[in-house]
């Protein structure tokens, strides 16, 4: 489904009335525990609960598998549901109307186009569906087909299959005759009207029906099978694209497969509309085809909103791994992790359930999964036989499918294994795919440079961009290594004020150039991020280091900090450590209370007292991790290095006495 744009008001509007408890509690068992509530983690598999819900900060968080975020990323995780699609499902639940008025007149005309051919779709589907139980003919041409090709009843319904009678124009004078407008009908395809007679008949006449759902269940189209061995006819008709059927970005049987698929962690990909169904009559669920088109970008992401596993099932015949392979490299790009079975000569899904029954298939698919990188190297290794130079092409050819494979150890394993499949070394594989990759990324480069980008791709440009996701630094190499630690104790909590008081604003005194104190009032945001740019301090862990960036970045435009950046964030390591900070049960330090019995101190005052302190530990720690690294360099620097690093040693032991002095005798400084 499409959405029109959301309005931020509209957002803000269900953000407000959304209580994640409540949301979270329709899909999990909750048990309130103080503040917060617990369950089990429905995103893997626990007996005993780690999965926190907090109402009061709106946050979901997994100590177990460290899965979190708000209550629209809990959706989108839970549900697989879209970015618009979750806030519609809030909506739904809150009874917050998303206003029609933002619509242009035209997009309103479209909106209610769009609704008219849901109608029709639906009306049709019932339509099909009644007539192959409740209709003489229906049940002894389409049913006994459907029998004959031995589908149950049930599985008949689950999937709504249906007939549509051989006369001319039964379904469209139905239809007619039901207050749906031939405009309607012609635009999904149902009914087709010749341009000279203006004489109208019914697309599907004389076919079995199978109706092409959504991810949510509506009806968007059809593909409709003859029954005859007719060769001049098509075997397949399918409803031609309209605003709401678009073959590209459909896949048949996700509606029925959603669930399996993610429940397997796997989806089954097949060529046809009936071997969708036989595999799910076989107790195959996680199975859908991409219906008459060879896959697309747009069904791969469908797909991946699932899962990354993917296993193409495809006919053993030249078409099929033709096919296969074409699918490959297209699977490969989009990060999926794809297997291959091929199907003994002539045989389909369908035709191999039918003959052998499910348990067989059952067993062939678990037997018979290949990778797919080997598959395609063995199928054009055996087609280019002894021949040196296709062979060296093969050699490049297999480089540059590997070097579409992301995850470096899988790739490793890849060179490993094809190495010894085209009998080279696995040096010159590895030297191949690094040449493949480095031509992939110059394409990418060149792609990119018509716009203004021209800075190095792993730099935070500032580009003006308007929209609300925040530009995430792409995480380095080298972040890796670190995400692993935790970090130091002052770090997190000067993160955890970023994140939990960054807005609360506190009154700040300081002395001006003519010597005269001053108040103003500054947010706790401010108050860290400026005292760390004037020392030019960073973090030392990279996700509290990006989280500052990015909060950086959010006070630099002007705006507030924004936590629900971090909380729908795609980024799962970042996603989860900033929920796990937030939800932390945080609590101001209480040193203040014990030091001012005289009076019960407000929150503000607590939080200065915590925040100055908080500061003041970073920044010693730091500095103390800075000058011990400069004294090592020292040990092995030569002369001409030493001075120059004494100097900054120098520099940074001054920064750390100022340090103390600021804040009197309270604490004593460690440093040297
Ligand atoms: N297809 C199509 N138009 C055609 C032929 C095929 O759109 N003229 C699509 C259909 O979605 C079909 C799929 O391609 O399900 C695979 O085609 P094919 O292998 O020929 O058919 P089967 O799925 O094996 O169908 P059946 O078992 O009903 O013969
Ligand atoms: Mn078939």
């Amino acid at each position: 489904m499409q959405f029109e744009m959301i309005d931020q008001e509209t957002i803000q509007r269900i953000m407000e009335a959304a209580r994640i408890e409540e949301v979270v509690g329709q899909f999990v068992s909750l048990k309130k525990r103080g503040a917060n509530y617990i369950g089990c983690c429905p995103f893997h598999n626990e007996k005993t609960p780690s999965f926190n819900v907090s109402p009061t900060r709106g946050i979901f968080k997994c100590f177990g598998c460290g899965e979190a975020g708000d209550v629209v990323k809990f959706l989108m995780k839970h549900e697989h549901y879209t970015y618009p699609e979750a806030l519609h499902w809030l909506a739904d639940k809150y009874h917050i109307e998303i206003r029609e008025e933002e619509l242009t007149d035209e997009q309103r005309e479209r909106q209610t186009e769009r609704d008219g051919l849901f109608h029709v779709s639906e009306f049709a589907q019932k339509y099909f569906a009644d007539l192959l139980y409740n209709n003489e003919i229906g049940r002894a041409v389409g049913l006994s087909y459907f029998h004959q090709r031995g589908l149950s009843d049930e599985i008949i319904k689950r999937f709504g299959l249906g007939y549509c009678l051989e006369d001319w124009s039964n379904f469209t004078d139905h239809a007619i005759n039901n207050g749906y407008s031939q405009a309607m009908l012609e635009k999904t395809g149902l009914t087709i009207i010749k341009e000279d007679t203006g004489k109208r008949y019914d697309r599907f006449r004389g076919r079995v029906m199978f109706p092409i759902y959504s991810i949510s269940g509506r009806v968007l189209g059809f593909s409709g099978r003859i029954l005859t061995s007719d060769k001049q006819a098509a075997k397949y008709v399918n409803s031609p694209d309209s605003e709401i059927y678009n073959k590209s970005r459909i896949l048949y049987g996700l509606y029925q497969a959603r669930q399996a698929i993610g429940k397997a962690d796997k989806c089954y990909l097949v060529e046809g509309n009936i071997d969708v169904i036989s595999m799910h009559q076989s107790g195959v669920e996680n199975t859908v085809a991409s219906c008459g088109t060879s896959l697309t970008i747009e069904q791969i992401r469908l797909i991946k909103r699932y899962t990354p596993n993917v296993t193409v099932l495809y006919d053993g015949d030249k078409a099929g791994i033709k096919a296969a392979l074409r699918a490959i490299d297209l699977l490969f790009a989009e990060g999926m992790h794809v297997r291959v079975t091929l199907f003994p000569g002539g045989e389909d899904p369908d035709s191999y359930a039918q003959k052998y029954g499910s348990t067989a298939l059952q067993e062939f698919l678990a037997t018979h999964e290949d990778n797919f990188v080997l598959y395609k190297t063995r199928v054009l290794l055996d087609e280019v036989k002894d021949d040196p130079i296709r062979r060296a092409g093969l050699i490049s050819d297999t480089a540059h499918t590997i070097a579409l494979v992301t995850d470096l150890m899988e790739r490793q394993e890849y060179i490993r294994q094809c190495s010894y499949l085209l009998k080279v070394s696995e040096d010159v594989l590895t030297h191949e795919v690094a040449k493949a990759i480095n031509q992939n990324r110059e394409r990418t480069l060149n792609s990119k440079s018509d716009s203004t980008q021209t800075a190095a791709p792993y730099q935070n440009v500032e580009s003006g961009q308007t929209d609300n996701q925040p530009e995430e630094p792409a995480p380095t190499t080298q972040d890796n290594y670190q995400f692993t630690l935790t970090p130091p104790e002052a770090e997190r909590h000067l993160v955890q004020l970023l994140l939990n008081y960054g807005n609360t604003v506190l009154p700040q005194t300081f002395t001006n150039e003519k010597n005269v104190q001053q108040q103003s009032e500054y947010s706790v945001a401010q108050i860290i991020i400026s005292d760390l740019r004037n020392d030019q301090l960073a973090f030392s862990h990279p996700l509290c280091q990006r989280i500052y960036e990015q909060c950086s970045l959010m006070l630099d435009r002007g705006g507030q900090i924004d936590t629900r950046r971090f909380l729908t964030s795609d980024d799962d390591k970042l996603r989860s450590f900033a929920a796990g900070l937030m939800v932390d049960t945080y609590s101001i330090s209480s040193s203040w209370l014990k030091l001012k019995q005289i009076h019960v101190p407000t929150i503000e005052e607590n939080l200065q007292q915590d925040l100055t302190e908080t500061l003041y530990t970073f920044k010693r720690q730091r500095l103390n991790q800075i000058v011990c690294s400069l004294n090592e360099q020292l040990r092995s620097a030569d002369v001409e290095h030493q001075q120059q690093l004494l100097t900054e040693i120098q520099s940074y032991s001054n920064l750390a006495r100022q340090l103390s002095n600021a804040l009197g005798q309270v604490i004593t400084p460690h440093l040297n």
